[in-house]
């Protein structure tokens, strides 16, 4: 195993971790001034970091190939590519916010399984984006609104670096997450509130169903329904479908009709959500959540037969809920189950797969947990 000493000839300053998400509910409404109700999961990657004296980044990985060495001053749009534009991105993105960071060596030594739908690009940035706020003293790592600093400087990394045009949900659960709660995070001003949501004290838990699916025109097909909810919006004369009603979309034309639907009753979904944790009433979820997966596979059509065949067969083995969660077309599925009864729906899922002839799912039991952090 190649040690960071090894790579650079020095040790590092210290390990950072940025955690993977799940989003609980308010799906594909990040980038079009929604509701959307994440948490960070335990599943985390790590990151050893030294500081530099110079303007240098050199960037390497245990599990992938590539890396970067270079000046920071080179890194702008598309430049570097593959998964050193999330990290490069990062000290970009500070730097244009006027803040003063240098370079850095970093070595990523675990990581979130990657196409998991658990956002381990969030989880890159985020981790990475923290040890840099150490090591140059920014001082954005200590307070929930310097954390949402950090946030905005990862999501610019997605955005404008790398050229994924994704909304902020993932890189707020990865930098705000706390144990024992989702968080609601309301896009249209970008203010979060940290909502109760503990299933292990009802009984209850979370599973988390990896499908292993990754289909290749995810980011094409993200880049289509984003624009759709925008057309949707301008053709209906609205910033955004935020305040929209199902009964205001009547106008809209056949294709885009459906795209709309789904954007307005998934924003009224995390309401009711939300309503149902605040009064601790966790297990009456389930409804809401089988139908932001209908609304997600039907109206939106972002989901896929593994996911779809993941979530009716948790519901029929006794789950109370279950939907696909992140951006689709593969990735993972979430079942909201009776504690008692998580092996026999995991096993059931696992049954259907193999009589399916799918690859074996990666079924875990989840429970929100700390957001990035630094470990030593
Ligand atoms: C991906 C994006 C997020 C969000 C989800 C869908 O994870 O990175 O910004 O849009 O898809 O909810």
């Amino acid at each position: 195993m190649t040690t960071f000493g090894e790579l650079f000839g020095r040790e590092p300053d210290g390990r950072w971790a940025g955690p993977g998400r799940v989003n609980l509910i308010g799906e594909h409404i990040d980038y079009a001034d929604g509701l959307c109700l994440p948490f960070a999961i335990a599943q985390r990657t790590v990151v050893e970091v030294a500081k530099r004296t110079d303007g240098r980044l050199r960037l390497r990985s245990r599990s992938e190939e590539g890396g970067f060495d270079g000046d920071l001053a080179d890194v702008g749009p598309g430049r570097p590519e593959g998964w050193s534009g999330y990290v490069a991105g990062v000290l970009w993105a500070l730097r244009e916010a006027g803040y003063a960071v240098g370079g850095i060596d970093l070595l990523v030594t675990e990581t979130v399984p990657l196409g998991s739908g658990l956002s381990s690009s969030a989880a890159l940035e985020c981790g990475a984006a923290l040890a840099v706020d150490d090591l140059y003293g920014l001082g954005l790592g200590s307070s929930a609104e310097g954390r949402k600093q950090l946030v905005d400087a990862c999501r610019r990394a997605e955005n404008d670096v790398v050229g994924a045009q994704t909304g902020g949900m993932d890189q707020a659960a990865s930098l705000l997450g706390t144990a024992g709660h989702a968080l609601l995070l309301d896009t249209h001003d970008d203010s979060t509130r940290q909502v109760p949501f503990a299933p292990a004290e009802v009984g209850l838990t979370l599973l988390i169903i990896d499908t292993k699916v990754r289909h290749s025109h995810a980011d094409n097909e993200y880049g289509a329904r984003r624009a759709s909810v925008e057309k949707a919006a301008s053709a209906l004369g609205r910033p955004s479908l935020r305040d929209a009603t199902v009964a205001d979309l009547a106008a809209l034309d056949a294709d885009l009709l459906p795209r709309a639907r789904h954007v307005v009753t998934e924003i009224d979904r995390v309401r009711r959500t939300v309503a149902l944790l605040d009064a601790g009433r966790i297990a009456e979820i389930g409804p809401l959540l089988d139908a932001s997966h209908t609304s997600l596979a039907v109206d939106y059509e972002v989901s896929c037969p593994e996911l779809d065949l993941a979530c009716a067969t948790a519901r029929a083995a006794g789950a109370l809920g279950a939907r696909m969660t992140g951006g689709g077309f593969g990735g993972s599925a979430i079942a909201l189950v009776p504690a008692d009864g998580a092996d026999s729906v995991a096993g059931a899922v696992r049954a259907a797969f193999a009589a399916a002839g799918h690859r074996e799912p990666d079924i875990r039991a989840t429970e929100p947990s700390a957001g990035a952090e630094r470990i030593t």
